[in-house]
């Protein structure tokens, strides 16, 4: 079989999975095999045919997922459900453990800030001084507080206080809400079957935004950020940023928002594969290329550190 879509089930297993999700990569492997869900799959939009979001859907409908062959029938016979799912919700994969890697470059700005963030799913990322942190060996933060930890690759000066957030507010073409036990049962969902340490990291960041929830937008990160930005504090520091969010969107639509973000004041973070902002990749000097797949982190448009997609680890540049 050759369509598009059994090869880009078959890509996921090979790049994304191996390695991290035994249960994924089987089910991919399926899939690409398996001319009746290719079928199903390809009546889908395009965009609405990812690995993620069949597998997210299955398991929030409770359907099972540990072996192939039941995957397959279940799927088959209950389609028009899962169907349904894949068209209405999105990946929306919340880690609040970016906040490791965006912690260095926040502590290093005049407070008190006002965070807001573009594709901020639940805005779990909006709560950066809520947690403690382990670099390494370094701790930062109240012990009392829930730890973050990342290990930091090569030379690394960790941050030496957590900075005070004034206000946090975010925009997201779908906000979550972690009141309500449909969204977070999809947050649950999103995360794959053996990853225990990051869904109990996501029970722990919805408790901390249900105590203080952040003010979510739900729009676009280009009509949208200007009105939100407005809305800050003058008197505190605004910093607008983004992880894992602008592959989702086209390239035009990106320049579009790099050239927005950078008429407001205050500063900007990105977080973003390599890919996704090519002009401020190709800044990172020669003989610094990450090895891996590491997301690049950059303020004000300068290079600043290679970072684990899900924050698990930082390389200062
Ligand atoms: C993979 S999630 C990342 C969530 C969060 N930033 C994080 O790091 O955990 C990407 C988010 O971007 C949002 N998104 C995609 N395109 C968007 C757009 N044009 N405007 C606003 N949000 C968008 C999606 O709805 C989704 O919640």
């Amino acid at each position: 079989m050759t369509t598009a879509t059994s090869e880009r089930y078959e890509a996921f297993a090979v790049r994304e999975a191996a390695g991290q999700s035994a249960v994924y990569e089987r089910l991919a492997r399926a899939v690409a095999d398996s001319a009746d869900l290719i079928r199903c799959l390809d009546r889908l939009p395009g965009g609405k045919r990812q690995p993620n979001l069949l597998f997210a859907a299955v398991r929030v409908l409770g359907g099972p997922v540990d072996a192939p062959e039941p995957f397959e029938e279940w799927v088959l016979g209950h389609w028009d459900d899962v169907a349904d799912t894949m068209r209405s919700r999105l990946t929306q994969t919340n880690e609040p453990r970016r906040c490791a890697t965006l912690l260095p470059f926040l502590a290093s700005l005049e407070g008190p800030l006002a965070l807001l963030e573009v594709g901020a799913s639940a805005g779990l990322c909006l709560y950066p001084d809520r947690w403690h942190y382990r670099y390494g060996d370094a701790v930062v933060g109240d012990p009392d507080r829930p730890l973050l930890t990342c290990e930091p690759i090569g030379s690394f000066t960790p941050p030496t206080r957590i900075p005070e957030v004034a206000w946090r507010a975010g925009i997201d073409l779908n906000p979550l809400d972690v009141a309500d036990a449909e969204d977070v049962h999809w947050l649950e969902s999103l995360i794959w079957p053996e990853q225990a340490e990051r869904r109990e990291r996501l029970h722990t960041a919805i408790t901390i935004v249900q105590e203080d929830p952040p003010h979510l937008v739900a729009g676009d990160l280009n009509d949208d950020l200007r009105a939100l930005a407005t809305q800050a504090p003058e008197d505190a520091t605004l910093v607008v940023f983004h992880s894992a969010v602008l592959a989702y969107v086209t390239p035009g639509d990106r320049m579009r928002f790099v050239e927005q973000v950078r008429t407001l004041p205050g500063h900007w973070i990105s977080n973003e594969a390599p890919r996704a902002l090519p002009e401020i990749t190709t800044l990172v000097a020669d003989g610094r290329k990450p090895t891996g797949h590491p997301f690049l982190t950059a303020v004000d448009g300068h290079p600043a550190a290679w970072c684990g997609p899900h924050g698990q680890s930082i390389e200062l540049l």
